[in-house]
């Protein structure tokens, strides 16, 4: 059943897709902005919001789940107020990334995929985020954080409620 709230969305959505085809000579292009649209309105990625968009740009729901899975910056599941992506790639292993994700799980108890108990985080554990020269680095929704050590970490994730 569609509630009035998610009809709002999928109408706004619309509208949105609408705007983005005038930008985009072909149709396919539209597909990530659209995506993004989507994860902004929906908060993330499910089934629905993956047909929805499917629906309104004319991409099969199968490219566009081909896609979404593509890129593990989309949210393909309910999330934590503040999504933690952590790097543990090869310049971020060596400079300590590794003791980082242990902290991440004996302070918050946080494994990657998983939100913490009070839903204040989500840890997304990704491959090279294209911040090696300042490893170990993360983001923390859309915020860089560069050259992590055991002592920032703490004050940086202190400072999302
Ligand atoms: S290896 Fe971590 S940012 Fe490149």
């Amino acid at each position: 059943m569609i509630t009035a709230a998610i009809a709002d969305k999928n109408a706004i959505l619309k509208d949105k897709i609408k705007e983005l085809k005038r930008l985009y000579p072909q149709t396919r292009s539209v597909l990530l902005p659209a995506l993004h649209a989507a994860e902004d309105l929906y908060g993330w990625l499910g089934d629905d919001a993956l047909e929805q968009v499917s629906m309104l740009t004319g991409v099969t729901t199968a490219e566009v789940k081909g896609v979404v899975s593509f890129y593990s910056l989309f949210k393909t599941k309910p999330h934590g107020r503040h999504v933690i992506y952590l790097c543990t790639n090869i310049a971020c292993l060596i400079m300590g990334a590794d003791t980082l994700e242990e902290y991440l799980q004996k302070t918050y108890r946080l494994s990657n995929g998983e939100t913490t108990a009070d839903g204040r985080f989500s840890l997304v554990i990704m491959e090279c985020i294209g911040a090696c020269d300042r490893a170990p680095a993360m983001l923390v929704n859309d915020d860089w954080h560069f050259n992590l050590t055991m002592e920032n970490i703490k004050e940086i994730l202190e400072s999302y409620k």
